[in-house]
């Protein structure tokens, strides 16, 4: 079947099952009160997983669809540090003293826009108040084109090992539009100075779908980036445009962007790019080289997924830390006050209290599909009966999924192999919507708005 007759189908709009139940399903029925009976209730001696927030960035990108603003003010950028501080005490009061830590994550925005004191003092509390382990993993989202000259070495004698980059397009068409204008070699350098401090691991983030883009661009950009920056890992966005909820991507020239059949055959491109290059596929969205932990943990089925994307690290428990970051729990997830002023307002009132304001409770059936939906979107295979009799549910309980795997599978997306349900390559691309079909809060598209599946 042509790819624009699986499109007609496929097309819809669709969560990024980084979750389960998606972020959609927040609500202020979960808060503060969840999050601290959570944190206590952590068993002493399981390990967590931290995440840091840091909502400012130098330049906005107009494509942006992530919680971040511009603050040029220096003071302001060191209170918002001292918050997280003030922040890490309140969680580590809950937890206990010396929880063990494998993975501190620093997203945003952009995290070097702290000073570096500041981001000296954070990461100092961070290894006073928890046993973070001594092969931890460290890493931090950065923008090549605003890395001021004294932070590689600072992120390498905090102990960062890794750096994820954003580059997104290399033409200066695209990146015009998208207001993101960085040169390769501004990419070069930062990629050489990020290594020369000593951390071992770079990924560069790519997206298709932005406008004037075009397949033989995004393959250009895929090829060059892979053989000149040859970073560990890629992650390849599609991207999603959310108007509505980020009015900045309102100023991007609507009528440029490509279509759906074109973001298709992009996608295709890169992907092809980067497999000659030598790197495996791992997930939705990811590339690896074939002896990176992600390869090896996506071939031996021990791949995760969380906020940031796809992971290896097994903590049950993620706590999240500053604006808008969301923590997850086995009962359920909850998430801090998302503007940083209202942020600031909750952290200096209520100082006994934790800054969660939304959130969701598992239920059984949630960790069910939850289940399900992670092992498809980590393994592209799931035996749904199987995990359904770990969790005690009756053979039927996806009866319901039948009619759209069989559809599926006439489509070539998947292939029904007894028991286990397997997407096919040409269904990868469309994995969010074959896990939707075990999505009991899924509502179709127009009724709540997601980006487009593609
Ligand atoms: C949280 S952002 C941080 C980027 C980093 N501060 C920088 O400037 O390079 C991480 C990545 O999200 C992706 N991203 C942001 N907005 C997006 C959108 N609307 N659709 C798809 N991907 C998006 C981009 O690839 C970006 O590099």
């Amino acid at each position: 079947m042509p790819p624009s007759d699986v499109l007609v189908r496929y097309g819809g709009n669709m969560p990024r099952y980084t979750s389960y139940p998606t972020a959609a399903q927040f609500d202020a029925s979960v808060g503060a009160a969840e999050a601290d009976a959570w944190l206590r209730a952590v068993p002493a001696g399981t390990p967590v997983s931290l995440y840091l927030h840091v909502p400012f960035c130098d330049m906005l990108c107009l494509f942006c669809g992530c919680n971040s603003s511009v603050v040029r003010d220096a003071d302001l950028r060191a209170a918002y540090a001292r918050l997280l501080i003030d922040e890490l005490h309140r969680v580590a009061a809950r937890l206990g003293a010396g929880r063990p830590v494998r993975h501190v994550q620093w997203g945003g925005g952009t995290p070097t826009t702290l000073p570096p004191e500041s981001m000296r003092a954070v990461m100092e509390t961070v290894h006073r108040l928890f046993a973070v382990e001594a092969d931890a993993e460290i890493a931090i989202e950065l923008d090549p084109r605003f890395l001021p000259d004294d932070y590689p070495p600072l992120l390498g004698a905090l102990g960062f090992n890794r750096a994820s980059l954003g580059v997104q397009d290399l033409d200066p068409a695209v990146q015009a539009a998208s207001g993101r204008v960085q040169s390769l070699e501004q990419t070069e350098d930062c990629v050489r100075r990020v290594r020369a401090a000593g951390l071992r691991s770079v990924n560069v983030d790519l997206i298709y779908g932005l406008p004037y883009q075009t397949v033989d661009g995004a393959g250009d950009t895929a090829l060059t980036v892979a053989e000149v920056l040859r970073p560990e890992r890629l992650a390849v966005f599609g991207y999603a445009h959310v108007p509505w909820k980020q009015k900045r991507q309102a100023l991007l020239p609507e009528a440029a962007l490509p279509p759906p059949v074109e973001r298709l055959a992009q996608r295709a491109r890169i992907d092809e790019a980067l497999r000659l290059s030598g790197y495996g596929a791992v997930g939705l969205d990811h590339y690896a080289r074939p002896d990176d932990a992600l390869c090896l943990a996506a071939a031996a089925g021990t791949l995760r997924r969380n906020f940031q994307g796809y992971t290896v690290d097994p903590a049950p428990v993620l706590v999240g830390v500053g604006a808008s970051a969301i923590s997850n729990f086995p009962q359920g997830m909850t998430q801090n006050v998302p503007a940083n002023a209202f942020y600031a307002r909750a952290m200096e009132t209520m100082p006994d209290s934790l800054p969660a304001v939304r959130g969701v409770c598992r239920t059984g059936d949630d960790r069910l599909r939850g289940e399900v939906i992670e092992r498809l979107m980590c393994d592209l295979q799931v035996d749904p009966a199987a995990i359904g009799a770990r969790h005690g549910a009756s053979t039927t309980w996806f009866d319901g999924a039948w009619p759209a795997l069989r559809q599926a599978e006439k489509d070539g997306l998947v292939v029904l192999d007894g028991p286990v349900v397997r997407v096919t390559e040409k269904g990868r691309p469309f994995l969010r919507n074959i896990a939707s079909v075990f999505d009991a809060h899924h509502v179709p598209a127009g009724v709540k708005r997601h980006a487009g599946a593609l």
